[in-house]
């Protein structure tokens, strides 16, 4: 089997300034003035060091690109006033962050020894079929992105999968084939966070009835 690592901090992160993202055709800047002043507002307060608003402001950024490009990472470095390594670092190590561009919905699926045992690889055979997709692969479109993840946290309500940031929990072949279904037919331009997380609610337990980001 061979693997793609993900970039580490043995790149060297001056050698990416200045790098725009080939596949977003976006030149930057990709901290904005007015993304910076949210998190002055809104993130920042919350930590005592720069150092703890950085995931959150990682989030953040993702949300708005779908991925974290280097040169944004480099940005977010100079604004949090920390090495543009340790950015890199965070990115690299958490299988959450993408520095590619990934779909507008990312599905997860836990394959962890509960979730095997209540049947996670049927599930995720259906889902590879359903979707025509290999793990950690993006349809042509950016719709999909099909991804496998260790354990989610949620094991007495195994087999679980991550819809974005929704995790539907004692998923069924049923769901997996009514929800994908639901979210081929929204266009595409109005496939964000909100309408993914409205879909996948309406298919099952989700979260014990509330997602990890509301407040
Ligand atoms: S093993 Fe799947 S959530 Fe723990």
């Amino acid at each position: 089997m061979s693997w793609k690592p993900k970039p580490s901090a043995t790149t060297d992160p001056a050698s990416l300034d200045g790098l725009a993202h080939e596949d977003t055709g976006h030149a930057g800047p990709w901290c904005t003035e007015e993304m910076k002043q949210r998190w002055r507002d809104t993130i920042m307060p919350k930590y005592p060091t720069s150092h703890g608003a950085l995931m959150p402001i990682l989030h953040d950024l993702q949300d708005h690109y779908r991925c974290i490009p280097f040169q944004a990472m480099v940005e977010l470095a100079r604004f949090l006033e920390i090495p543009p390594s340790e950015v890199l670092d965070t990115v690299s190590f958490y299988e959450e962050y993408h520095s590619e561009p990934v779909g507008r919905c990312v599905v997860a699926i836990c394959q962890s020894i509960a979730c095997e045992v209540c049947g996670h690889a049927a599930l995720e055979r259906q889902l590879r079929s359903k979707l025509d997709l290999e793990p950690h692969e993006t349809d042509d479109e950016g719709r999909f992105t099909l991804l496998q993840l260790e354990c989610l946290g949620s094991c007495d309500t195994a087999p679980v999968a991550l819809f974005n940031d929704e995790l539907l929990e004692q998923l069924t072949m049923e769901q997996v084939d009514s929800l994908i279904d639901e979210l081929r037919e929204v266009p595409l331009e109005r496939l964000d966070r909100d309408t993914v997380r409205e879909i996948v609610r309406r298919h099952g337990t989700t979260q014990h009835g509330r997602s990890p980001y509301d407040g």
